[in-house]
């Protein structure tokens, strides 16, 4: 088995930045591995225009190492009052690179999300035109849906209707979590593409329930059953370019996560492709990570794939404990122990 690899520098394609003191942390860990970022709108309040994303586009970029060429691709947050001119202007801004859409009160900071789509046909039908990517967080949120079916249940009720009304949208299903979504994206058309984070790929409801419960393991979508972990990293190394890296990297303050109703959301941006390598090789396919991380994605967006490489080694070493920020601090996956792979700067 190969102890070092060459890989053009990945992206991801699903990213939670947050804003002020945070960002000090947050960019140099993501620009250390990545050359662009889906950054996610999530904010409170959240981003819902173009002017309100070009700010928090300069905010980040304050914070890129001065030998990083980190670029930041923003996003618009949907609500049911975005207006066709808006997309359009989120069109013509090279900048702005998707619309994501969470469901209203399916996680972090969705309050001001969709709960008529319909109230959206105006700002979807602009999209499409513009050949502008939506986003989709995709959970049903009706009450009464057991947690763990809530990705299954929204595939079915809500999105197949939305791809057949909107035939040329392209649709980013984000961080699927079962195999009922990498079932439903391999069916789809080609338009359709799904994002796979690195803790669902290494974790399954095992890992967040067993032995005492582990907030820094809790995440929405919540993780699964084995079965479907399994059937995520069958999709992420298939070579099929539809399914690409997404992090969805969600710090929180330890104080939020350590909590009697924790904050949903994992940290995963240090050690990102580290983590993402030490997924692939579970799967026995380490020659599939490249497409995956540096190729599918780019692609799909119809972005140039990057030019400049990263070399990950075989290497025991592990991050810190917790990463320090204004006055809290945030608490990384696998925080103090040992990683089997090593980004070589
Ligand atoms: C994300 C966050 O904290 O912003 N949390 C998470 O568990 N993934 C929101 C999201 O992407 O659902
Ligand atoms: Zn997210």
């Amino acid at each position: 088995m190969a102890d070092e690899m060459i890989l053009t520098r990945p992206d991801d394609w699903h990213l939670h930045l947050r804003d002020g003191a945070m960002l000090a942390v947050t960019v140099p860990c993501s620009a250390r591995s990545f050359g662009r970022a889906i950054i996610m709108p999530n904010l409170n309040p959240p981003i819902t225009t173009v002017q309100q994303a070009l700010a928090y586009r300069a905010r980040i970029l304050r914070h890129v190492p001065a030998q990083s060429a980190f670029e930041p691709l923003m996003t618009l947050y949907l609500t049911e009052a975005t207006s066709g001119r808006e997309i359009e202007r989120a069109g013509a801004a090279s900048a702005i690179a998707a619309v994501k859409l969470y469901p209203a009160n399916a996680t972090t900071h969705s309050e001001a999300g969709v709960s008529d789509w319909r109230r959206c046909d105006e700002a979807l039908a602009c999209m499409q035109e513009q050949g502008l990517p939506l986003l989709i967080h995709g959970e049903a949120i009706t009450p009464g849906i057991d947690i763990f079916d809530r990705e299954a249940v929204f595939l079915e009720r809500e999105l197949e209707p939305l791809i057949q009304r909107f035939p040329q949208l392209k649709v980013v299903l984000e961080h699927v979590t079962t195999a009922a979504a990498v079932e439903f994206v391999r069916q789809a058309p080609p338009r359709l593409a799904a994002t796979i984070t690195a803790h669902h790929l290494l974790l399954n409801r095992n890992d967040l329930l067993l032995g005492g419960l582990r907030p820094h393991h809790y995440c929405l979508p919540i993780l699964k059953r084995e079965r479907d972990r399994q059937a995520l990293l069958a999709a992420a190394s298939s070579g099929s370019p539809k399914y690409f890296l997404g992090t969805d990297s969600a710090p929180h303050a330890r104080s939020s996560k350590e909590s009697a109703c924790g904050c949903a959301g994992i940290y995963t941006a240090p050690a990102a492709l580290e983590l993402y390598a030490e997924a692939f090789e579970q799967a026995g396919s380490l020659n599939r990570l490249e497409g995956f991380a540096s190729h599918f994605g780019a692609d799909f967006y119809a972005l140039p794939r990057n030019t400049t490489a990263v070399r990950l080694r075989r290497e025991s070493w592990s991050l810190p404990a917790s990463y320090r920020y204004g006055r809290g601090a945030i608490v990384p996956l696998r925080a103090a122990s040992p990683l089997q792979w090593r980004l070589i700067t």
